[in-house]
């Protein structure tokens, strides 16, 4: 089976796997979808088996306007991940943590698998998006689904301009996808998302340079504040962070949602990272403050209704990801360090799959799942 059309980015170390699309080009919609995976354990192998027919289901619809650049990248949360895999788990995959300071709080919210769908067109993210709840819904409860879009040059519901400081080509893939650091799991990424729900008549009645102090941009022309006059609580500020001496980065696709009639204005936070603690000091940075009190002023207009922390295997993962054999009961109740490691060589026949897509097999297998 073949993975996603994307081309694998190069990243350091040796690896034959090839990555998930999480370095995709930037589309003009996206939607957003987070399951939990209901308990009973017949959904493990049917879980399984979808993610190893999942790039042919991503071709299958792309293929319809290969222009419009659809992708998707699939997430497993920590819980998830046990259950559907066992050991080994990637080394810094954990449940996402929630920070309190003050009025602020990074909520933790549940979430077993992130469907990043990406394309230029919401009408193919939103067939993609049916046709995995279509083939996962039985198994599977919804927790949340976003369709976002851009709104005029990049901006976000502020009014600003969101993605400029990008790491782009290979830098993002330095940052986003792991090298020889976990081998086991090279070209894997970890991707934390947020949904914050923002008041704009509070943000709006600010004036433009208080505005501009808080981003640490200027907001027409979308120009970095200049060191003289940034505060050291700009959101840019906060957001700069360093390892060993060195400014690291990581990869954003935010992307603004909302609903007029219902005063509903967002942005969704979508980041991935090779290690989400670079996330995590960001986070902190944010809701926190550095140093402690210092914290981003955007937080006085926007709440985190959501927060969840996920692994994205590599797509060559994903693809050998079905099991043959039914699943133990006992083992499913075991604890994670006796469960049996992630298959590693392919359990299937090599085919794209494409048969599961016929309405009639699908129902055949889920009604009576093996
Ligand atoms: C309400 C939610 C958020 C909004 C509206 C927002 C908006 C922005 C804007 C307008 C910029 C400046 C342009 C750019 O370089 O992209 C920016 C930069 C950035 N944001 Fe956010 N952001 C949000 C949440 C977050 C979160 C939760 C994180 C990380 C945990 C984050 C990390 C960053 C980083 C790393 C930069 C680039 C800093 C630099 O290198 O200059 N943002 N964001």
């Amino acid at each position: 089976m073949q993975s996603d059309s994307t081309p694998a980015p190069q990243v350091a170390g040796p690896s034959a796997a090839v990555a998930q699309p999480v370095v995709a080009p930037l589309t003009r919609a996206a939607i957003f979808l987070v399951v939990t995976i209901n308990p009973d354990p017949s959904a493990r192998p049917v879980i399984r088996s979808f993610l190893s027919d999942f790039s042919g289901l991503v071709r299958a619809v792309g293929f319809r306007d290969i222009e419009a650049d659809l992708s998707c990248v699939v997430g497993i949360g920590f819980d998830a991940w046990r259950r559907l895999f066992g050991d080994p788990i990637p080394a810094n995959l954990h449940p996402f943590r929630e920070i309190r300071a003050g009025a602020r709080h990074a909520v933790a919210t549940p979430g077993d698998l992130l469907f990043h769908i990406r394309a230029r067109r919401i009408d193919l993210c939103f067939e993609l998006a049916t046709l995995i709840m279509a083939r996962i819904g039985p198994v599977v409860t919804p927790v949340d689904e976003v369709h976002g879009f851009r709104y005029f040059d990049d901006r976000d519901l502020l009014g600003f301009v969101d993605g400029t400081e990008n790491p782009r080509d290979q830098a993002a893939a330095d940052a986003a996808l792991i090298g020889g650091e976990d081998p086991s799991f090279a070209c894997g990424s970890y991707v934390i998302v947020q949904k914050y729900l923002h008041d704009l008549d509070g943000w709006n009645a600010l004036s433009t340079e208080t505005q501009e102090r808080i981003i640490g941009r200027t907001k027409l022309a979308d120009v970095e504040l200049d060191d003289a006059v940034k505060p050291a609580y700009a959101h840019n500020a906060l957001n700069t962070i360093e390892e060993d001496g060195k400014e690291v980065k990581i990869l954003r696709d935010n992307m603004p949602f909302g609903r007029a009639a219902s005063g509903e204005f967002g942005t969704y936070f979508i980041g991935y990272s090779r290690a989400p603690q670079r996330i995590e000091r960001m986070l902190e940075n944010m809701f926190i403050g550095r140093p402690p009190g210092n914290y981003d002023r955007i937080l006085d207009f926007s709440r985190a209704v959501t927060g969840t922390l996920f692994f994205v295997p590599s797509a060559t993962f994903l693809d050998n990801a079905a099991e043959d054999a039914a699943p133990d009961p006992a083992l499913l109740a075991a604890p994670a360090a006796v469960r049996p490691a992630p298959s590693s060589t392919p359990g299937k026949d090599g085919s794209l799959g494409i048969g599961s897509l016929k309405e009639g097999t699908q129902h055949e297998k889920w009604r009576d799942p093996t």
